[in-house]
């Protein structure tokens, strides 16, 4: 069969109009995809936004409950810990959430200055939030065993300095600012409750 002249030009333009479109189909999404790409580079070189999502869920009340080690779920009791000794704790039953995390320490109350504040602390206690407010590391805890009360909180990743016994100020390293506070206290059964949420913003602050 002989194709009509017409015809044949038609199916031709046809043919054309479909490579064309399937090639700026592919530029498309070519284009897209060089687009994704340099939004996912722009941000892995960009800095940690503030706070970084760092949403806690503590709640006046929660129980304080071992964040690691052999113990770890089960309820801290207050004669467990000698001054200069610490713990990161969750609040009991929300542990998914890595904004809880806390670090629980005991000093001498003798010893606590500004800008710690004395209300939220509880014969010795004290937390802070265990989220470096750096980039997000957790914290550690330094003891001295020499001097006890003399301990402090340190941040591994870029070694940055907190003084717990002070508002867990910045004495070293890059961090911006301290770590929050957070309020406890110990009950007559020797388990320790939180008593508010932080006192200021957790999470990386660069
Ligand atoms: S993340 Fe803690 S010092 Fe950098």
């Amino acid at each position: 069969m002989v194709n009509e002249p017409g015809k044949t030009a038609d199916r031709g333009n046809e043919t054309g109009i479909t490579r064309r479109r399937f090639i700026l189909g592919t530029i498309v999404v070519a284009v897209i995809g060089a687009f994704g790409s340099l939004l996912s580079m722009l941000k892995l070189l960009s800095p940690s936004k503030k706070g970084s999502g760092y949403m806690s869920t503590i709640a006046p009340g929660d129980v304080l409950v071992y964040a690691a080690g052999s113990n770890i779920g089960t309820e801290i009791k207050a004669s467990s810990l000698n001054v200069g000794d610490a713990e990161l704790v969750y609040p009991k039953g929300k542990s998914s959430n890595p904004a809880n995390l806390v670090q629980l320490i005991k000093l001498n109350e003798v010893d606590f200055k500004k800008p710690t504040d004395r209300k939220l602390t509880d014969k010795g206690f004290l937390a802070y939030s265990a989220i470096c407010t750096h980039l997000g590391c957790t914290v550690s805890w330094v003891k001295n065993p020499a001097s006890p009360d003399l301990s402090y909180t340190e941040c591994f990743c870029h070694n940055s300095i907190f003084n717990p016994a002070r508002g867990e100020i910045v004495e070293g390293g890059p961090a911006p600012i301290p770590l929050a506070q957070i309020g406890v206290r110990v009950n007559e059964n020797d388990t320790i409750v939180f008593t508010g949420t932080f006192t200021g913003p957790i999470g990386p602050q660069v």
